[in-house]
C-alpha cells in the first residue's frame, strides 16, 4: 500500500455531493438483504457446474470481497446476481425482487456491474459518449447527464481522454472509463469485477478511496471480486471464499485473511505484510496469533 492511500480515508478531491451523490433508486429496510443468492447452480453447455449451491445475503452498506482461484465461479456469480445469466437452479433477489426475465431488464437501476474485461462494457465510439450513455438510458436530462459525465471522468482521472476513441485506449485507461460509466450510474449496489487489474499504483489508490468514500459516506454496497489480497482489507470488511464452483467460507476479512489453511486450500494467499508475521512466528516457533493485515496495522503493532 502506498503512503497517499494510508494518508486518505476519504475522498478529499471532488467528492460526490448533493444531487450528484444520491444513488439509483433502492429503498430497502435496513434489514432487507440488497443481493440475495439462494442455493444457486449454473453450468455452462460443456456441463461443468460453473457455480454448485451457492447461498447468501448481502445487507445494505455492505463491503464484500469476493475472492477464489481461476476458474472457481466468480464471474459467473456476478452475472448470474446482475440476470446476465439465467440459474439452471435457485433463485437471486435484488431488494427483496426476484430475478426473472423482467425484472432483469430493470436491474441495471440498481447494480452496477463492471466487468472484468473492459472490453465486454464499452461500446460507443468515444469515451465521453460511453460514459453518458447509462445516464442518457436512464432519463435524465442532459445538464444532468453532462454534470453525472464531468464528475465520473474526474474521480477515474480521465477527462483528458473524454474525446479519445475507445479503440485507441491503453489497457488501465479502458479500466478506469469502464469504471467511470459505472461510477456516471450512480448505482447503489456495485458488482466489480475484478477492479483493480491492470491500473497502475496511483490509480488503485484512488479506486480503493473512491470504494471506501462510496460505502462509508454514501452507504453504497459493494461485492468485489479480487485476486490482489493486500486490497481486501483496505475495501472490505466481509470475503466470501469460492473454490470449484462452491462458496467455501463466508466471514470477516480479519478471521478469513488470518486463515491459511482456509486460503491455502482454495489456491489463494493472505497479504504479503501478513504471510511475513505468520512465517516469521511459525520460524520461531510461536503460534501465529494477531497478524497484521496492513502495513499500517503492522506499523501500528
Ligand atoms: N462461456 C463459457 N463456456 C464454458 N465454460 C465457461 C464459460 N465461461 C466460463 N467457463 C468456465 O466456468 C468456470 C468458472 O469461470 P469463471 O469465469 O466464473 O471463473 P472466475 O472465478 O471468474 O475465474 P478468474 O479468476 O480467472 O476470473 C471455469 O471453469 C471456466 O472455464
Ligand atoms: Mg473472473
Amino acid at each position: 500500500m502506498s503512503s497517499s492511500m494510508q494518508s486518505s480515508t476519504h475522498l478529499d478531491y471532488c467528492p460526490l455531493s448533493g444531487a450528484a451523490a444520491k444513488p439509483g433508486p433502492l429503498s430497502v429496510p435496513p434489514d432487507q438483504a440488497v443481493l440475495e443468492a439462494e442455493e444457486l447452480h449454473y453450468h455452462y453447455t460443456d456441463g461443468s457446474d460453473a457455480v454448485a449451491g451457492v447461498h447468501f445475503r448481502i445487507m445494505p452498506g455492505e463491503t464484500v470481497a469476493l475472492c477464489g482461484h481461476n476458474g472457481s465461479g466468480k464471474t459467473t456469480l456476478m452475472k448470474l446476481l446482475t440476470g446476465l445469466l439465467k440459474p439452471a437452479q435457485g433463485t437471486v433477489r435484488v431488494a427483496g425482487v426476484e430475478l426473472d426475465t423482467r425484472s432483469a431488464r430493470e436491474v441495471f437501476r440498481t447494480v452496477g456491474l463492471l466487468f472484468q474485461d473492459p472490453q465486454d462494457q464499452l461500446f460507443c465510439n468515444s469515451v465521453g459518449e460511453d460514459v453518458a450513455y447509462g445516464p442518457r438510458n436512464l432519463g435524465l436530462s442532459e445538464t444532468d447527464v453532462n454534470e453525472r459525465v464531468a464528475l465520473a471522468l474526474n474521480f477515474t482521472e480521465v477527462q483528458h481522454l473524454e474525446h479519445r476513441p475507445i479503440h485507441h485506449l491503453s489497457g488501465g485507461e479502458m479500466k478506469r472509463v469502464a469504471l467511470a460509466g459505472i461510477v456516471a450510474m450512480q448505482n447503489s449496489v456495485l458488482i466489480l469485477d475484478e477492479p483493480f487489474d491492470g491500473l497502475d499504483p496511483a490509480s488503485t489508490d484512488r479506486l480503493v478511496t473512491l470504494i471506501r468514500h462510496l460505502a462509508d459516506d454514501h452507504g453504497y454496497t459493494v461485492l468485489m471480486a479480487t485476486h490482489q489480497m493486500s486490497l481486501v482489507p483496505e475495501v472490505a470488511k466481509r470475503m466470501l471464499v469460492m473454490q470449484g464452483g462452491r462458496l467455501i467460507a463466508d466471514g470477516p476479512v480479519r478471521e478469513l485473511l488470518t486463515n491459511v489453511p482456509l486460503l491455502e486450500q482454495a489456491r489463494l494467499q493472505p497479504p504479503d505484510i501478513t504471510r511475513f508475521f505468520y512465517k516469521k512466528a511459525l520460524r520461531e516457533n510461536r503460534k501465529p496469533e494477531r497478524l497484521p493485515l496492513t502495513i499500517d496495522e503492522a506499523l501500528q503493532w
